[in-house]
């Protein structure tokens, strides 16, 4: 079965490293699922689905712990966002278990590329710029007991 090659875009970067290293390993995941239902490997796919959904609860965690952290305003919108996102791959899980044995195998991966796609390129876009401005605010300066931008 073929299907068309997910690429990793430069845009999907947030510029933050250890958000990206979440994202690349969702992505990375997601590769992998495409693959094994190239290759027709039903197990491997049912795995990787499982460990989709565990990695993505555990990035949608440390996500908003960092957001919190860095005093990103809509930190609760965002997090409810990632609830309703968690549902939906909650359900996902559940339904692809099904549709792999159905032999429907596309529509989950469909479904898990849309779940990819509504993290990583839509909703966390909301806090792309915020993070960049953050970075070049606090990145430049040392530790030298002096705090905030303001002198
Ligand atoms: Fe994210
Ligand atoms: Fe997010």
């Amino acid at each position: 079965m073929q299907i068309k090659k997910l690429e990793w875009l430069p845009s999907f970067n947030i510029g933050t490293e250890e958000i990206d290293r979440d994202h690349r390993q969702i992505f990375d995941i997601v590769v992998k699922i495409q693959e094994a239902i190239e290759r027709d490997d039903l197990d491997t796919c049912s795995k990787l689905v499982e460990n989709f959904v565990k990695t993505t609860k555990l990035h949608f965690e440390r996500e908003i712990e960092f957001l919190a952290r860095v005093g990103y305003e809509d930190v609760e919108t965002h997090r409810k966002y990632h609830e309703r996102l968690l549902s939906r791959a909650v359900k996902l899980e559940k339904n692809c278990y099904e549709e792999i044995h159905r032999g429907k195998i596309v529509d989950c991966y469909s479904d898990i590329v849309g779940l990819l796609i509504d993290d990583i390129v839509r909703g966390d876009l909301e806090f792309k710029s915020f993070l960049q401005e953050y970075q070049s605010s606090s990145s430049p300066k040392q530790d030298s007991g002096r705090q905030g931008p303001e002198t």
